[in-house]
């Protein structure tokens, strides 16, 4: 069939809850760039929502699942132990962050893990409620609705969600009221805590500690702004978790193994989660999530409360074994701090440049600079619900590809700053 037909008849029949960046018709990917149907090739800035991030079909992941594909795809974990769990197991336990970490339950995607963790928590501590982040992100499934709280569109129209799930303010700085209100003496290297005065208010007035099982943070915020927390946050969050016998419950789905340019996020701060949540990138595209936990936490759960027909499907585990041999063979997170400053360097020329950070684009700015790069080969991501472009390059891209993402990104920036000049230019000259 001839490739606009394809896509022109199989497009009416997707369901229409889906929103997506673009309408063209992904049919292959290599590295950092993906191949649409209609002949067009796109830096992959986006790495599928952070997933694909050693690239895409990474030839020692694609080696590996073949091979399991030849040996056994589905080994159910329900029937017996099966080979590739338990050497994705043996390859995972190194790369905790914490050596407690030391148990963990596999099952296939973020949102699946997030419930895990939601029913190891309530299942460890005997108790029901848990608090969440204002902006962040757990997932679309009924209890990860409950918790998401980055827009109000992934729970629009589907309640009644999960009750016993409380919010408080995540440390946004650049956002803040009362940094905006404290004349500059309150920013990110100086933070206010209100966030933690928030919370202290809250298991007094809302939540009580006897009631409340376990407080769950992305430790960098995804889809909520891309914004981690000040210096001191996290310590503070685990000295009052560990004060009222919360579980403290790291959501790394997004900023963990090494997208931070650490194997997890967490260990910027040096602080240990009860429970820590993987997905996306452990198996780079084969659906696979994680919980880690303490064998003595992990251990109250009677056999029978978990599983899953395909949690810890064999091939995708067999990709996950090859995803961890891969970070240590490949020096990957090397290369994150290396690409990551050249990044770094592209954003920091555009704000000290008068040209780019002088206009005022005004609403729907990172749009525009999505909408530019888009035009010039490469596909990045907003987020949030503050003007926000996010920035996934695959962990291993190469030095030249970088180069050529940080070329479209600041042609973009340029465009978009012109194009708001000139309308300013314009509209004054209208009211002249
Ligand atoms: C931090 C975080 N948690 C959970 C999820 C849900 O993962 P999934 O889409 O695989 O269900 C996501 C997805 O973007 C995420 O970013």
């Amino acid at each position: 069939m001839a490739a606009a037909k394809l896509s022109e008849f199989g497009v009416n029949h997707v369901a229409k809850g889906i929103g997506r960046l673009s309408k063209e018709v992904i049919e292959s990917g290599a590295g950092s760039y993906v191949k649409m149907m209609s002949g067009k090739r796109f830096l992959d800035f986006t790495s599928g929502i952070g997933v694909t991030n050693l690239g895409h079909c990474h030839p020692a992941v694609t080696k590996a699942a073949q091979a399991q594909v030849g040996t056994i795809v589905h080994g159910q974990v329900n029937i017996a132990f099966q080979k590739s769990y338990l050497e994705l197991v043996e390859a995972m336990l190194p790369l905790m962050p914490h050596k407690s970490l030391d148990t963990f339950f596999f099952w296939n995607s973020g949102a699946e893990a997030v419930e895990a963790a939601v029913k190891l928590a309530r299942h460890a501590t005997k108790k029901q409620n848990i608090i969440v982040m204002q902006g962040s992100y757990h997932g679309r499934t009924f209890g990860t609705m409950a918790m998401t709280r980055s827009k109000t569109i992934y729970g629009l129209g589907y309640s009644p969600l999960m009750p016993g799930v409380f919010s408080v303010p995540f440390p946004y700085c650049s956002q803040c009221s009362v940094a905006k209100a404290s004349d500059g003496k309150h920013n990110f290297e100086n933070c206010c805590m209100d966030p933690i005065t928030q919370l202290e208010l809250l298991l007094q007035r809302e939540t009580a500690p006897q009631d409340t099982a376990a407080l769950f943070i992305e430790p960098v915020l995804g889809e909520g702004g891309y914004v981690p927390p000040p210096k001191e946050y996290m310590a503070r969050l685990r000295e009052i978790c560990d004060k009222n016998k919360i579980l403290l419950v790291c959501d790394e789905v997004q900023c963990g193994y090494g997208r931070t340019g650490k194997m997890f996020a967490v260990e910027h701060w040096g602080v240990r989660p009860d429970i820590l949540i993987m997905a996306k990138g452990i198996a780079n595209g084969f659906p696979l999530s994680a919980i880690a936990s303490s064998k003595e936490l992990m251990d109250t759960q009677p056999p029978g409360t978990m599983g899953g027909t395909y949690a810890g499907n064999a091939v995708s585990c067999a990709a996950g074994v090859a995803v961890a041999k891969a970070f240590k063979d490949e020096s990957i997170l090397d290369n994150v701090n290396a690409r990551g400053a050249e990044l770094r360097q592209t954003l920091q020329a555009a704000k000290d440049d008068p040209k780019t950070s002088k206009c005022a684009p005004g609403k729907g700015y990172a749009s525009k600079i999505q909408a530019k790069c888009m035009e010039k080969g490469m596909l990045t991501l907003t987020t949030s619900i503050y003007d926000t472009l996010r920035f996934i390059p695959p962990l291993n891209i190469t030095k030249e590809d970088m180069a050529e993402g940080c070329r479209i990104l600041k042609e973009a920036i340029e465009e978009v700053a012109e194009g708001a000049q000139s309308d300013v230019k314009q509209s004054h000259t209208k009211t002249d």
